[in-house]
C-alpha cells in the first residue's frame, strides 16, 4: 500500500526532508500495519540523513527516516497471533529504509508492546529508541545492580531520561551531568546528584563509581576511566573506547542498540504504575518544515528529554 512519508531522496542538510508518497513492502506473516499518531526525533536520524551510517545502512533512496512509533495496528499479517486490529501500540521497529516519518509503517510483531493507558502517543512515541538504550546499556552491558553508583552523562538528553529512571528503580545511586536550568527535572525523576558539566568538571568530585553510561564519547569518555572502582564498567553509547584506557577498567565498550519487544514491555509496565516517565521537551508536527525544525533543534545537543513528530 501507499503512505504519505518524509523522505529524503538524496544525502544532506535539512532541505532534503521532503514529504512523498511511499510504496510499502507487502506485510509479511508476522508483521502488522500501525498507522502512526506519533514518531520522535533521534539523533541517528539526522546522523542518516547526512550521510554519516551510509557504509552500515546501504539503502537505496528514497529513505523514509525515523525509528519509534506510537499509534494503532491498522492491519495483521496472517501468522500474527497476539495483536489485534485497532490495539494502542508503540515500538522501535527494524532499522529499514521505511521508517516511522510516515502515516503508515510496518512492525515485526515480537517489537510491539502496549501502549499504557495512562500514557499519551506523544508520550509513547519518545520511548523506544532512547529507552530501550538506556535499558541495554544499564543493565544487559552495564550489569547495574542495586546498591551500584552509576554516573549518567547528559542526563537531559533523550537517552539520559530514561537512563536516570531506570537506574533509580533498580535501586542504584545515580548521579548525572546537565546544565543548571535542567537540574531540579533531573531531580524529580531520581538523581541522587546533579553535576553542572559547564562549571564543574565530574572527573575531580566523582570517584568509586561502578558504571559510567557514557551518552557523549570524547573528552568526556576518556576523563570519566579515572573515577571508576576495581569493578568498574564504561559503557559507550557513542564510540569505541581507547584500548590503553579500557585495559584500567573491568568493562569497556561501545553498543548498539537492539529492538526488543519484550524489554519495551517491561518499560511500558514501568510507565503504567508511573515509575517511569517521558519528557517530551518540545513537540513538532509530522510535516517537511516540522521534521526540518526538528533536526535542526537535535542537531544543537540541547534539546531538552525527546523530541517528538505529531501525526494527528
Ligand atoms: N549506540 C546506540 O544504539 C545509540 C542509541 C541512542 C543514542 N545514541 C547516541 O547517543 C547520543 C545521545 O543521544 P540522545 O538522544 O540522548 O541525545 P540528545 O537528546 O540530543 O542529548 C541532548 C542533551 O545532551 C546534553 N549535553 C550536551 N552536551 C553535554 C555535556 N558536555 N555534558 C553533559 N550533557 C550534555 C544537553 O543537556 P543541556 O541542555 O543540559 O546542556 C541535552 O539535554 C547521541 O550521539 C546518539 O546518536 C546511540
Amino acid at each position: 500500500m501507499e503512505t504519505r512519508a518524509i523522505v529524503i531522496k538524496n544525502y544532506g542538510h535539512a532541505d532534503q526532508l521532503e514529504e512523498s508518497k511511499v510504496e510499502l513492502p507487502e506485510l509479511g506473516e508476522h508483521q502488522v500495519l500501525v498507522k502512526v499518531h506519533a514518531t520522535s526525533v533521534n539523533p541517528i536520524d539526522w546522523k542518516l540523513r547526512e550521510g554519516y551510517l551510509a557504509q552500515m545502512m546501504p539503502w537505496e533512496f528514497p529513505i523514509t527516516l525515523g525509528w519509534d512509533v506510537a499509534g494503532e495496528i491498522a492491519a495483521i499479517g496472517s501468522e500474527v497471533k497476539n495483536w489485534q486490529v485497532g490495539q494502542k501500540v508503540f515500538s522501535r521497529p527494524e532499522t529499514t529504509r521505511f521508517g516511522t516519518y510516515a502515516d503508515y509503517t510496518i512492525v515485526d510483531d515480537h517489537l510491539l508492546a502496549r501502549k499504557p493507558e495512562n500514557v499519551s502517543f506523544e508520550e509513547a512515541a519518545a520511548v523506544p529508541l532512547a529507552g530501550l538504550t538506556a535499558y541495554q546499556g544499564l543493565f544487559a552491558h552495564g550489569q547495574l545492580k542495586a546498591g551500584e553508583k552509576v554516573l549518567i552523562h547528559a542526563g537531559a538528553g533523550g537517552v539520559g531520561i530514561y537512563a536516570i529512571q531506570l537506574a533509580k528503580n533498580a535501586g542504584a545511586t545515580v548521579i548525572t551531568t546537565a546544565s543548571e536550568k535542567n537540574h531540579a527535572l533531573l531531580k524529580e525523576l531520581g538523581a541522587d546528584q546533579v553535576i553542572d558539566y559547564h562549571t564543574t568538571n565530574f572527573s575531580e568530585v566523582l570517584e568509586n563509581v561502578d558504571l559510567v553510561f557514557d551518552t557523549m564519547g570524547g573528552e568526556v569518555q576518556a576523563k570519566s576511566f579515572k573515577i571508576l572502582n576495581e569493578h568498574g564498567r564504561l559503557i559507550s553509547i557513542v564510540s569505541q573506547p581507547d584500548e590503553e584506557l579500557a585495559n584500567t577498567v573491568a568493562v569497556a565498550e561501545s553498543i548498539w542498540l537492539q529492538p526488543n519487544g519484550e524489554q519495551l514491555q517491561e518499560i511500558a509496565d514501568l510507565m503504567a504504575d508511573g515509575k517511569v516517565k517521558s519528557v517530551v521537551g518540545h513537540t513538532y508536527p509530522l510535516t517537511a518544515a516540522g521534521v526540518t525544525e526538528a533536526h535542526e533543534l537535535s542537531a544543537t545537543h540541547h534539546a531538552k528529554g525527546k523530541i517528538v513528530l505529531t501525526n494527528e
